[in-house]
Formats: C-alpha cells, structure tokens, sequence
C-alpha cells in the first residue's frame, strides 16, 4: 500500500483526567519531548502525507508546543478543534471537515500511545491488505489489561466488539487482549459509520471502538493485528504509566546509543533526551542528564551526577562528577569539574580548563585558558592562555547593570583577586594576589591594590602575654 495515500488522525483533544495535571496529559514528556510528538514523528517517517490532530483541551498550548516541536513538517500538518470533547469517536468525527476530499485510507492514532514504531504500523496496514479488510486495528495480550477497551470474539476466534474496562461484565474484564487505539479504514465508511454511533454507555461518550462492532453487524471484514510488544502499544493515562513509558524509551534510545558505540556505564540512570547525539567512544557514568539539544563529541568523558542542557561539548573533553553545563559551547580536550557550573552562554574554547566550585556566566574563555578553583566568572571575556587564580570574581553587577570584564591573552589574575568591571586587563598583564582593580590594567603590567603589610615586632608580648602563658600549660 502506497502511504502517500493515507491520511492520519491523531486525537489529542481530551482532558486526561488521570495525569491529575494543570498540563495537558499529550505535553507531558517522553524523552524530553511530549508524548503527542511521537506519533506524528512516526506518521511523518512513513510518509502519510496529510496528518490531522484533534486538539480541544488547552488547545492553543498543544499547537504551539507542537509547532514548535516540527519545526521542518514532512507532512502537512492540521490543527482541528474538537469543542467540547465528547468522546474518541467524536474526536475522529471531527476531522470529517479537514478531510472533506479525501477518498484514500485513513490511519488513526491516539496521542497518548507514544511508544508505536513504524514497523508495527507496516503490520497493521499489510495485514489489512491481506485480509482486505473495512477496518483494522492493534491489539495486545497484556497482564494487566485493566483501564483498557477489551476484544471480545466468539468462539471461532472471530473479533466481535470492544468492549470498554467501564462498560465491561466480569468475564469481559477477564479478557486479555485489549485494545491500542490505533486503527486503519477508509474515510468513507469511518465518517458514515461515526454519524451512527451512540453514546449510552457507563462514561456517556461517543466510542471510536464501537466501530468495529457496527463493522461485524454490517458482514464487513475487521482485522485485529496482535502485537506482542506489550510496552510498545502502552496508553499513558497517569503518571505511573507515564514513568514506564519513559523507562521503555529510554531503554530503546539509550540501546542506540551504545550499538553506535557509546559506552553507558550503567544504562538505567543515563536519562539522554531524544534530540542528544554522542560520538563513538564516549563514556557516560551514571546518574548522568544530558537534555534538550545537547551535542556530545567523540572520545569524551561525562562522570557521574553531571547535567548537561542545550550545550555542545567537542571531541575528548572530559565534564567531572557532579558539574552543571547549561546552553553552552565546550570545546575539544577541554576539563570541567568536578563541581563547576557554567550558566548559559558560555564558551570555552579548545584545551581550557575550569575546575571545582567555579561558576561561570555569558563568559567566554580562550584557548587553554585555566581557572581552576573557586571563581565566579560573570560577562567576561577572557583571552587564550590566561590564568585565573583560586576565588578570583568578576564583580559584574553594580545593582542596577551588569558590566564586562575584559581579560587579554597571556593575563595572570592573582588568587583572590576581584575585577570590578567595566574593568579591561591588557595582554600578558600581572594582577598581585587579593588585589581590587578598579581601573584599566596597561598590558605587560604588574596592578597591585592590596594594603600594604605592616610588621610590629613583639606585639604578641606586648599585648596580652597570651602566647607565654600558653607555653607554661
Ligand atoms: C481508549 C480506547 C480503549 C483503548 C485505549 C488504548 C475509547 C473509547 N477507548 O481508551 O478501547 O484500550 O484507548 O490506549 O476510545 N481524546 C480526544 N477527544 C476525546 C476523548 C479522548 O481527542 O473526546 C483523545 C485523548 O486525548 C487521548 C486519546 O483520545 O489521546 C485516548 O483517549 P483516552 O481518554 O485516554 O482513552 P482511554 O480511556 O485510554
Ligand atoms: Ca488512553
């Protein structure tokens, strides 16, 4: 079957209830990215060429986090709102409008089944072919198939109807194979067959599944396609489910990850978002986060209880324990930590070193520059090989603005230093330790502005006889 000749549904509009959320149920996230975009990625991959979701709840929220989301849609993409929301059933009857002129096939998902692959959606649709089918649909033999629509078929196996968990009897609560709310058939018996569903059941809505029942009543041919990955077909309705379904994805990305040659210390506590590449040769501790659009190079070494957001970090660095990398730029054989934070807008250039306990900010650090211990680095711009002495602050916020902090090539910042900025140091220029630059520093200068010491002979004596009475003891 051509897929270029399917159109997709995917219902998106409910409340979800169960998340006991403030947060649309379909934005919660999987991998960093909320459950509704992964169906869409999968109809996306398949080719379907034109993809209808259903919004109602918090609508303008879900489309502009989508839209946001896919940026570059491979499929056109309509937003159809479902107001208010009467049931799944009435969700796809929605799209009825969107797809006025389409005569083809039509593939419908749910919004809170993120797991789906394309490959099982193949299943769906070859099976469909094959048995030449009116309408199709994924079922699962699950344990616990509470909360669920389930199968029920009659003695010759044949699928007679869903039945909802709520709507159903004892022995139908019995039944293991449920339904995964994703289905296949053609626009014009799914718009015809919607207009005639009713909705006296336990939850007072109109049911997509009563489709299949109307199919058998009316002789047509209804495929139930089994899949046996239980966990990949999961509905999220709370947050339980939800924590499953993250440990499922994260289980298959961090499974990528290590074929393409990452190695995962301990693959369970690495929490890599779906957007995150890293290189061949790269060693993840545990307890690692590396989120958003995070770039890691080859050869690097991320250690354990590191977080790592929206920030590229080159070839052979290495982030020690316990470090903090926000919305930033590392590059290669550069060492950060253990300790360090470094806000957003940072760049550190190739061979840099910043160790524990220092923070930095909107900064930027040449080549081979160090700032090993103890130091606030705010709105600075620092040269190559510069050295930043221990507790060394750019003291860059005068209460109302914030000023910068210029360092050139070649500078050595004497420990416990302060650089009241605007201030500019110039090239290979010496800051005396504990010094407080209020002014320009000349290049090739020694700044000194610490109180001179003074030495009084004898004082201890004098004063206080302390150290005699001591040595008595
Ligand atoms: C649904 C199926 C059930 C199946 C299960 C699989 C129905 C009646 N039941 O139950 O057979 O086993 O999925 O996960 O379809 N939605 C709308 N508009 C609405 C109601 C729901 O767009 O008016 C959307 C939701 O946002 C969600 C999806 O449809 O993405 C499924 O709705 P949900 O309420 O979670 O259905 P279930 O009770 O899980
Ligand atoms: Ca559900």
């Amino acid at each position: 079957m051509k897929t270029k000749e399917i159109a997709a549904v995917i219902m998106a509009a409910g409340l979800g209830k169960r998340m006991k959320s403030d947060i649309p149920k379909v934005l919660h996230a999987v991998a960093g990215k909320p459950m509704l975009f992964y169906p869409i990625e999968v109809v996306q991959s398949l080719g379907v060429k034109k993809v209808v979701v259903i919004v109602g709840h918090k609508a303008d929220e879900v489309m502009n986090t989508l839209k946001s989301e896919i940026r570059n849609p491979k499929s056109e993409i309509q937003y159809v709102k479902q107001e208010p929301q009467l049931g799944t059933g009435h969700a796809v009857l929605c799209a009825e409008g969107a797809l006025k002129h389409w005569k083809g096939n039509v593939l419908i998902l749910s919004g809170d089944v993120p797991l789906i692959t394309k490959e099982t959606i193949h299943g769906l649709l070859d099976l469909h072919t094959k048995r030449n089918a009116a309408i199709s649909f994924i079922s699962a033999i699950v344990g616990n198939p509470s909360g669920y629509g389930r199968v029920v078929r009659d003695k010759k196996n044949k699928v007679v109807k869903i039945v909802e968990d709520k709507d159903a009897s004892q022995k139908e609560k019995r039944i293991s194979e449920i339904n995964t709310g994703i289905y296949f058939t053609d626009a014009s018996f799914l718009f015809s067959g919607l207009k005639k569903i009713k909705k006296e059941n336990a939850q007072g809505e109109y049911y997509l599944p009563d489709l299949i029942e109307m199919a058998v009543k009316q002789g047509k041919k209804v495929a139930a396609f089994t899949h046996i990955n239980a966990a990949e077909v999961m509905g999220i309705n709370n947050r339980i489910e939800l924590a499953e379904a993250n440990e499922e994805m994260r289980e298959r990305l961090n499974n990528g990850l290590m074929l393409s040659g990452v190695t995962l210390i301990a693959p369970d506590t690495a929490y890599i978002h779906k957007d995150v590449r890293v290189g061949k040769d790269t060693t993840i501790y545990p307890n690692v986060f590396l989120e958003g659009a995070t770039t890691i190079g080859h050869g690097c070494t991320i250690e354990e209880g590191c977080k790592i957001i929206n920030s590229t970090i080159g070839d052979n660095s290495i982030i020690k324990s316990h470090s903090a990398i926000e919305s930033s730029m590392i590059g290669h054989d550069v060492s950060i930590g253990p300790f360090a934070r470094l806000r957003p807008e940072c760049v550190i250039e190739d061979k840099a070193r910043i160790g524990n306990f220092v923070e930095i900010k909107k900064s930027r650090l040449g080549k081979g520059t160090k700032a090993n211990h103890l130091s606030y680095i705010g709105d600075a711009i620092i040269g190559e090989d510069v050295n930043i002495g221990a507790g060394v602050i750019t003291c860059n916020y005068d209460g109302v603005k914030k000023h910068q902090t210029i360092i050139e090539d070649g500078a050595f910042i004497g420990s416990d230093s302060q650089l009241v900025a605007p201030v500019k140091v110039g090239k290979n220029a010496y800051i005396g330790s504990g010094s407080t630059i209020t002014k320009d520093v000349p290049a090739n200068s020694l700044a000194l502005s610490r109180a001179e010491q003074r030495i009084v002979e004898g004082w201890v004596e004098k004063k206080g006889m302390k150290k005699i009475e001591r040595q008595k003891k």
